[in-house]
């Protein structure tokens, strides 16, 4: 499972990589595996006690404490103009559809053209409206969405969403599912979370 997550970073250069919710740490491990000593990690956990235990275990890792519904301004703070991947595992079936549209609103508008995701999606709650939310939420920003089939060894099983071609939509530009095509901002910003 971190493994195949971790297949979106890109192994040569220098990239910026976003972990949304790295919890324990177990896949921020694989992505510093395969991240080239010239990347950047950055890792947004919004529970301030597995921010000390990553800080304290993973020093290599840029560990911000915080919400991922303001992963503009973190990223601001941080430095970062554009984000070359992003890696999640987020509990999206249980954040909720305006939490969810308000995190992938911030995500697309900090990847660079090119950039992946991937994100874990648990198969136990893939009849949920949280889980199909998500799925119509990476298709509205992404020009391709490959689902992996279920992991069963995974606790509890779950599935891979790995997504390319960011759609590069200003939601505040286009409602929710048209095609209109803005030029691409050129710094991070905040976005609308209504
Ligand atoms: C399923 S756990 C991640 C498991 C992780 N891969 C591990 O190895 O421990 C989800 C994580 O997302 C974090 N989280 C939940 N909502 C968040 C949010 N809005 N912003 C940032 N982190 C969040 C939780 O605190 C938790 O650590």
């Amino acid at each position: 499972m971190a493994a195949l997550l971790s297949r979106v970073v890109p192994s040569s250069g220098a990239p910026v990589v976003v972990e949304l919710g790295p919890g324990t740490g177990s896949v921020s491990d694989a992505i510093s595996a395969r991240l080239p000593t010239a990347g950047r990690h950055l890792a947004v956990e919004v529970d301030g006690g597995l921010v000390a235990h990553l800080r304290r275990t993973r020093p290599h890792v840029e560990t911000l404490c915080g919400d991922a519904e303001k992963l503009g301004s973190l990223l601001t703070a941080a430095g970062i103009e554009g984000v070359d991947a992003v890696v999640c595992t987020l509990p999206w079936s249980i954040l909720g559809a305006t939490k969810q549209r308000a995190i992938l609103d911030q995500v697309a508008v900090a990847v660079l053209p090119g950039a992946g995701l991937s994100t874990v999606a648990d198969s136990h709650a893939r009849w949920l409206s949280g889980a199909r939310d998500l799925r119509v939420g990476l298709d509205r920003r992404f020009d391709e969405v490959i689902p992996s089939r279920i992991i069963w060894r995974n606790v509890p099983p779950a599935m891979v969403y790995v997504c390319r071609r960011p759609s590069l939509v200003d939601p505040r530009a286009a409602p929710h599912g048209t095609s209109s095509r803005p030029a691409r901002p050129t710094e991070l910003r905040e976005m609308p979370t209504t």
